[in-house]
Order: C-alpha cells, then structure tokens, then sequence
C-alpha cells in the first residue's frame, strides 16, 4: 500500500519541521506545502491551520482534514468542509503545556504575585498573609482534553477546584457541574476561573457582563482558550471598576491584540501572545501517522473533532 499524498498549509508552522517527522513516521508519505499542490487528485490527507475559504474545493480525493491545532473553530461552520473526518490534535506535549501555563497563571494569583509585581516597580514592603490553597476555589470552565488534566493538576496541589462541562463528568477531587444553567452559580464559588472553552455558537460570548458578575468581588480570569468566548468590552469593564481583580489573557478575539486595545492599558492584566501551548510535529506526528494508518485498515479513527458540535 502506498500512503498517498498529504498536503500542509499553515501561514504559521514550519512545514520542514512536520515534512521530518511525518515522513519519519510515515516513510511513504507523499508531503506536499501548499501552493506546490502537485495533481490534486493524489491529495488524500490535509494537514491544515486556518486555511482561506474554497481551499478544499479541488481536492476531490481527500480522506481527512487534520486541524493543525487543539480547537477547530477556524473550519467548523465553514460552508466549503469537504464531507470527511476532522481529526484535531492534543499530544501530551500540548496537555503538558498547557497545564504549565495554567499552573503558572494560578499560583501567581495564589501567592500574589501580580499585587507584589506592581508594589516592587512602586519600591513598596506590602505583606499580605498567604492563603491556604485549599480555600482558594478555582474554577475550570472545559473539562476537556486539556481542561480536565488542568483541573486534575490543580486538584494535585491542593486548591479547591470545580470543573464546569456541556456534559456531566466525574474528575477525582474535583466538584463537577454541567450545562448552561449552572454557568453562574458555577462562577460565584470561584475565586480564579479559568476558561479552556471551545469556541462554538454556544458558547461564543458566553463569558458576558452576567457573567462577570456572578464572579466574587476580587476574582481573577485566566482566558487560555478563545479570544471570542469573552464579550472583551464587559471584561475590560469589569476589570476597571475593580470587580475583578486581575486577568491573564492569551486569546483574543483579534489577534495580535490591536495596539490601542484598552486591554493593553490596565496594570491589572497580563497578555500573552497566543502559546498556551503549541501543536508541534515532534509530539503530534505520531497521532496524526496513527490515524493514517488506521483509515488505511479501514480501523475507527481516533482525536475526531465533529464540526456540526463545533468541538
Ligand atoms: P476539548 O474538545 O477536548 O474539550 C472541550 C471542553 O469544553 C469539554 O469538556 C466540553 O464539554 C466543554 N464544552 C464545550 N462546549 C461547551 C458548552 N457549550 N458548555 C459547557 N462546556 C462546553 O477541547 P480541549 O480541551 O482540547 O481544548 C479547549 C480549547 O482550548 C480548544 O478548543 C482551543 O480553542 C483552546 N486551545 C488554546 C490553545 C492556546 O494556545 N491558547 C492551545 C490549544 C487549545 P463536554 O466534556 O461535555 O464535551
Ligand atoms: C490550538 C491553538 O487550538 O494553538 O491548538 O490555539
């Protein structure tokens, strides 16, 4: 059996990087970088990161999209998806990663950092007694791939964590609620909430002014998922009249964060340039050469994404 042709397009990704280790995992494999095409009939798989609309029009062959990346939002509800799985990716490097993130944000909040940062540009000694972890509750939004092992790390380290879900799940030490009724009495016993949401119709926006203010007065939100799942403007308000205390920002809905954002404005907040944690060929190729092999076999495939869910 020959492999057949893969086609990479990312304005983003090093296609050297994935040609090695595809074509390490997959020795047959015909790789191909966008706009070097070749015979579009020969393109069965495409490994892709927000390609432009109409580029999956010519290739009549393909057999599977693979979304260069954890969260699909970029081609779920798109009108031009050719009718084949969409696989998405979440090695445990990514897992590995984004937990890194998640702990990092939480405990500077925790341990007061963010406050300490601020004192030491203003030359101040300003003792504020630690709290025990266990009575800081941090809240989970997304009890997914990466979700789910952030809330199980934090639960490892001893705070008080619930995880919020579309469906219920069950996480050892941690308390679970599901669905869209429970949204604020979920975020009213959070003193750090932590959105790890797919961006979907459901929940584009969902984090609103309501939203906001079912938080305590004085919490914090770390956003490591979609720029487009925070209403920004009730964020920057809510951050601003002192509601919350204090935010970590790696999705925007525009990106880069435009240069006049007021979010640049508020000592309050940290942005980071959209790294939480990277899809990266070292970790992925191994998942994504798995699923080739198993559509050759005709075997279920794995890390399906469903675009009509959005996730
Ligand atoms: P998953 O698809 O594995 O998990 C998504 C979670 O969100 C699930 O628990 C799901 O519930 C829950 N969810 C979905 N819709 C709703 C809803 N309407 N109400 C309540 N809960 C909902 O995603 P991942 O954990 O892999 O990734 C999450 C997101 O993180 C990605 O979609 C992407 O946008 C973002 N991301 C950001 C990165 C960065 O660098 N900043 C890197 C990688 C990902 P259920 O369990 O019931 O299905
Ligand atoms: C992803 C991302 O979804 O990097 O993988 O945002």
């Amino acid at each position: 059996m020959t492999t057949g042709a893969l086609l990479f397009y990312s304005a983003f990704d090093d296609p050297k990087e994935w040609r090695g280790h595809l074509v390490a995992a997959l020795p047959d494999l015909d790789f191909r970088v966008h706009p070097e095409v070749g015979d579009p009939d020969e393109v069965r798989y495409a490994l892709v990161w927000k390609p432009p609309h109409g580029f999956f029009a010519s290739f009549r062959n393909l057999d599977l999209v693979i979304n260069l990346g954890a969260g699909i939002d970029a081609l779920a509800g798109r009108d031009d998806l050719p009718d084949v799985p969409i696989m998405r990716l979440s090695d445990p490097d990514m897992v590995q990663q984004m937990t890194a993130y998640v702990l990092a944000a939480v405990l500077r909040y925790a341990r007061d950092f963010d406050v300490f940062e601020r004192e030491t540009r203003a030359h101040r000694w300003r003792y504020i007694h630690p709290r025990r972890l266990k009575d800081i509750r941090v809240g989970v939004l997304g009890l997914g791939e990466l979700g789910r092992p952030a809330a199980e790390a934090l639960a490892g380290l001893g705070f008080g964590v619930a995880g919020w879900s579309r469906t219920k799940k069950e996480v050892p030490g941690v308390t679970t609620m599901a669905g869209r009724d429970s949204l604020e009495v979920f975020l009213a016993r959070c003193d750090i909430v932590v959105c790890l949401l797919p961006l979907t119709e459901e929940t584009r926006g969902l984090m609103d002014a309501t939203a906001f203010a079912a938080m305590p007065k004085g919490a914090r939100f770390v956003n490591a998922s979609r720029g487009a799942v925070i209403d920004e403007d009730a964020l920057v308000a809510a951050l601003v009249s002192g509601h919350l205390a204090a935010a970590t920002l790696d999705a925007f809905a525009v990106e880069p964060l435009p240069e006049d954002h007021p979010l640049w404005r508020l000592d309050t907040v940290l942005v980071t340039p959209h790294l939480a944690s990277i899809a990266g060929p070292a970790g992925a190729a191994g998942e994504i050469a798995a699923n080739i092999r198993r559509l050759a076999k005709g075997e279920p495939l794995l890390h399906l994404a469903d675009p009509r869910r959005g996730y």
